[in-house]
């Protein structure tokens, strides 16, 4: 069951909305590769992605000097890490259902999470700033 980008994630900065919109997109191609028991390039792909997207965010943050730029960015280390795993075990394991299911739940609530909760709030304060 795919999950897509809606307006409730909307954080009002466009670059960073698109780089969102991006992840989600990566994501289910993902997911919808792992169902047909793949999945290595789309993971090599996303961290790659995600790694840009996160550089945005954390140049954003340094620029404007916020306040949670630390708790920010051990969240983005996590979610790397999860990335990091999933991959290691398409690599060792292949694809198996609870893999598929795991991926899902996790990859969906720390997105659905995270941005609606501390990219909200970074992205306000630097809508302030700017
Ligand atoms: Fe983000």
């Amino acid at each position: 069951m795919a999950m897509q980008w809606n307006e409730n994630l909307a954080v009002g900065v466009d670059a960073i909305d698109n780089q969102h919109k991006g992840i989600f997109i990566r994501v289910n191609n993902l997911l919808d590769a792992m169902v047909l028991g793949k999945g290595e390039k789309y993971i090599v792909e996303i961290i790659e992605y995600v790694g840009v997207h996160f550089n945005t965010e954390e140049n954003l943050m340094n620029k404007y000097n916020y306040i949670s730029y630390v708790k920010q960015k051990t969240e983005h280390m996590l979610f790397i890490k999860y990335f990091f795993s999933i991959k290691r075990e398409l690599e060792t394991q292949g694809v198996s259902s609870q893999l598929l299911i795991q991926t899902h739940q996790l990859l969906y609530n720390w997105l659905k999470s995270h941005i609606a909760r501390e990219d909200k709030k970074f992205c306000t304060f630097i809508k302030k700033c700017a």
